[in-house]
């Protein structure tokens, strides 16, 4: 059992402790946290599902007043992990990187840390092998993740070497107030760091784009026109053969109700996912379109869950429990029921 630590239970820190609790070849050791956060007392009231660790500079009176018990400290549960998860704020991974350097254990940051706090910049699909046996991974952002898993798909079956992209941003995640009450569009300098990192992780693929932050919660879309390699067509039939058995993609058609970027957050509510999470992208079978010689289509981003299944790959990848991202993926995938769609 490859034994697996957490520093972080927010937004996505919760969701990667529930992935790894998924992973019947996984053992969640425990979760790390500075502060008494509405996630941490909503552990307790779950009745400490996860043993909780607190980093240093963590108030314990607070942790006390609140009755919410702790394991030990930040150092005693990377004493006892194959594999941290660093999901804190951005730019606190890097800081918390000298103490899983000094302990001798691998780690896989998160998308709000610089690219060189990591040996690999990983993505489960694009390029698994390179992060076999390494020691730091970072994960592509949200937005990057459902994109890569896109272009990869086409790019795989067909051979892609350019595309274009238009992200619709969500402002900020369900809950959140730090990015005030908003009525605006504002636009981001192209090209997007998306398009960047995309070329980081495939970089036989020329990218460019441009992101729009929009005030809503619910998920991001991406529009992709893509290109396929040497000038050979992808046309619109063959784009959805390959979407349709990708397991990470979830084909929809806007008649059957998928409206919107919202329609997908209240579906997974439905499924009775945890949190109205959803691992899968969403993609539009009305939205693909052919231009000329370039494929056009729609994809919807769950920016909180995106990432879990290509940080369980990264997990797999650095502890060498498959060697290929055909099956990394197929575990990875089989424990947390993706594809069950299909
Ligand atoms: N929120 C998203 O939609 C999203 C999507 C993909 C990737 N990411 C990336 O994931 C990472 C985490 O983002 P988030 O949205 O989950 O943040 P968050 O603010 O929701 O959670 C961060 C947690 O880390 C804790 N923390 C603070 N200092 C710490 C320390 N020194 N050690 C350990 N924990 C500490 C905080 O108390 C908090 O609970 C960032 O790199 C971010 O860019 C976020």
């Amino acid at each position: 059992m490859v034994k697996v630590g957490v520093a972080g239970y927010g937004v996505i820190g919760q969701r990667l402790a529930d992935g790894v609790a998924l992973q019947k070849d996984m053992e969640l050791v425990g979760v790390a946290d500075l502060a008494p956060t509405l996630s941490i007392k909503a552990l307790k009231e779950r009745g400490m599902p996860y043993d909780l660790y607190l980093v240093d500079g963590a108030d314990k009176a607070k942790f006390d007043a609140a009755k919410i018990p702790y394991k030990g400290s930040f150092g005693d549960l990377i004493g006892k992990v194959d594999v941290m998860l660093d999901s804190s704020p951005g730019g606190v991974g890097a800081k918390n990187k000298e103490l899983y350097e000094k302990a001798g254990v691998r780690a896989i940051f998160q998308g709000g840390e610089k690219n060189s706090v990591a040996d690999v910049f990983f993505h489960g699909y694009a390029n698994y092998e390179k992060g076999l046996g390494v020691k730091y991974l970072k994960l592509t952002s949200c937005n990057t993740t459902g994109l890569i898993r896109s272009v990869d798909c086409l790019d795989r079956k067909y051979g892609v070497d350019r595309v274009a992209i238009t992200i619709i941003r969500r402002v900020a995640d369900p809950g959140d107030y730090h990015r005030g009450l908003t009525n605006a569009l504002q636009m981001d300098k192209a090209p997007s760091h998306q398009a960047l990192d995309l070329m980081t992780i495939m970089p036989h693929v020329e990218a460019t784009g441009i992101l729009v932050h929009t005030p809503v919660t619910h998920g991001h879309i991406i529009t992709v026109v893509a290109h396929g390699k040497g000038g050979k067509k992808i046309t619109r039939d063959m784009a959805l053969e390959a979407f349709k058995t990708h397991n990470r993609i979830r084909v929809v058609t806007i008649d059957e109700g998928f409206l919107g970027n919202a329609s997908f957050f209240r579906y997974a509510r439905d499924l009775g996912n945890p949190r109205g999470d959803m691992y899968e992208i969403g993609l539009w079978e009305d939205s693909i379109v052919e231009s000329g010689d370039n494929i056009m289509y729609a994809i919807n981003i769950p920016q909180e869950s995106v990432t879990i299944p290509e940080t369980m790959d990264g997990i797999r990848a650095v502890m060498k429990m498959q060697n290929d991202s055909a099956s990394a993926t197929a575990e990875t995938n089989k424990y947390l029921g993706l594809g069950k769609w299909r």
